[in-house]
């Protein structure tokens, strides 16, 4: 019977996760028995073929998509049973997420889309704004704060993506 929490030293860890996809003449295995662990201020790349379940592997471990099978756990609480609202509340305190297609709001300019991050957390006030602003001038579009995001270059789209990913200050615990 597995256990509903672990005390491990992992920030993150997944055992034994399983996820398919129906494909058009049979189902697709994408992930198959994958094992993950990740230690606070650990960094890790993930690197496969195209096609080889990188972006699905990232949406299971950061709860975006379920998986079929095996568990996750965040901070050793095993979050695999949790209905999907607790789980996206959990996930707006415990993750950021920067995503292969940036999935900006077209009509938002920059500061805008970072403090959509926080809006979504409920969390809009005069310092969310100041941080939001430190955070692009962070990473380096100090001159394009108030651009449209439409008009932003493909590498400073996903930098504000980095941006909005830290706007709520992840993994500053989840309980
Ligand atoms: N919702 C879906 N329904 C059906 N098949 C899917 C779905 N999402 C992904 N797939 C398939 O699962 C496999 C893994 O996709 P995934 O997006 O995880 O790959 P990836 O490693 O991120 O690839 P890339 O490097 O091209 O971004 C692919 O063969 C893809 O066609
Ligand atoms: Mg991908």
């Amino acid at each position: 019977m597995p256990s509903e929490v672990n005390n491990s030293e992992y920030l993150l860890e997944a055992k034994a996760l399983g996820k398919q996809f129906p494909g058009a003449d049979s189902v697709i295995s994408v992930l198959d028995g994958v094992d993950f662990a990740l230690r606070p201020g650990e960094s890790v790349s993930i690197r496969g073929e195209s096609g080889s379940g990188k972006s699905t592997l990232l949406n299971v471990l950061s709860g975006l998509e379920r998986a079929d099978s095996g568990q996750l756990f965040w901070e050793g609480k095993d979050v695999t049973k949790y209905s999907l609202s607790k789980l996206a509340a959990a996930r707006t305190r415990f993750m950021g997420f920067v995503f292969q297609a940036y999935y900006l709001a077209p009509e938002l300019n920059a500061l805008e889309n970072v403090l959509l991050g926080a809006r979504i957390a409920g969390r809009v006030d005069a310092s969310v704004r100041e941080r939001a602003e430190a955070l692009l001038i962070r990473v380096g579009l100090k001159e394009r704060i108030r651009h449209s995001s439409t008009k932003l270059s493909g590498g400073e789209r996903q930098r504000v993506a980095v941006a909005r990913a830290m706007i709520n200050d992840p993994v500053t615990g989840i309980s």
